[in-house]
């Protein structure tokens, strides 16, 4: 969020400079099974943004000092690749992936049933592969559909949307320049199937009204996302990916 407001992010007629409409989101694919090793896998294409995710588990919690007496620790940890991406800060284990994976793990904790495993660990791998902005989003839709391939109970997917403001006009899933150089950010983890909200960030200013506006975005797209989710691992399990 670069918050540099004289950068023109919107085109005469309305609509973005890669041409969606303000509440068009990016193109999602979704592939189950990735890693054959994994207990769950999940692939997920969210615009130009790729990430993997892998879910080990439920196992025994080491060392036993990370146990929780009547309940898994969802263990997360999310890397952009060294490859994931051509600038800034060479990505890596740094303050931003701790704090992203911290997020991620805590979102999970409230959605998997994690009091039917005490004293285990879920551990949850997600890589970024391709990153265009907005990937702990990514990485949260593929952990939700690594952990349903991995057969982990849990209350409900999350699906991991933003929106944000560009030019003083709140829009759907913002890409690197919007991201870049737009006013404000707010990435949400949604569970569409029980409307709650498990992960909530914002970067930015946004008045009351645009705040509704930029939920309401999120909650539509995390519908559409959902039912791609769904029909992924359906098609999966039917035998025959797709
Ligand atoms: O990816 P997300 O939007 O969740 O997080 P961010 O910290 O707001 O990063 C936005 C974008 O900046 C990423 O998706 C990458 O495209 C880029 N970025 C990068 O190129 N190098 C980094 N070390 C971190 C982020």
């Amino acid at each position: 969020m670069g918050g540099y407001g004289d950068v023109k992010l919107l085109n005469d007629d309305g609509s973005r400079l890669d041409g969606r409409a303000i509440d068009e989101s990016r193109p999602v694919e979704v592939k189950v099974g990735v890693i054959p090793v994994a207990d769950g896998s999940a692939w997920v294409k969210h615009g130009l943004n790729e990430a993997v995710c892998a879910v080990y588990g439920p196992m025994e919690a080491h060392p036993r000092k990370i146990q929780l007496q009547d309940q898994a620790v969802i263990d997360v940890r999310y890397n952009m690749a060294p490859f994931s991406t051509s600038d800034r800060i060479r990505p890596g284990f740094n303050r931003r992936s701790r704090e992203i994976s911290k997020v991620t793990a805590e979102a999970f904790a409230s959605t998997v049933m994690v009091e039917r495993y005490p004293r285990s660990k879920i551990r949850i791998e997600i890589e970024i592969l391709s990153a265009e902005a907005g990937t702990r989003c990514v990485g949260i839709t593929a952990a939700s559909v690594a952990l349903a391939d991995a057969g982990i109970p849990m209350r409900g997917m999350i699906v991991g949307v933003a929106s944000g403001k560009i030019e003083d006009t709140v829009v759907l899933d913002l890409d690197k320049a919007e991201d870049n150089y737009g006013q404000a950010d707010l990435p949400m983890g949604i569970m569409p199937t029980t409307g709650e909200i498990a992960f909530m960030q914002m970067d930015g200013d946004l008045s009351m009204d645009e705040l509704q506006q930029a939920i309401d975005y999120n909650f539509t797209a995390a519908a559409e996302i959902h039912d791609i989710m769904e029909a992924a691992l359906r098609a999966h399990y039917d035998g025959g990916d797709e």
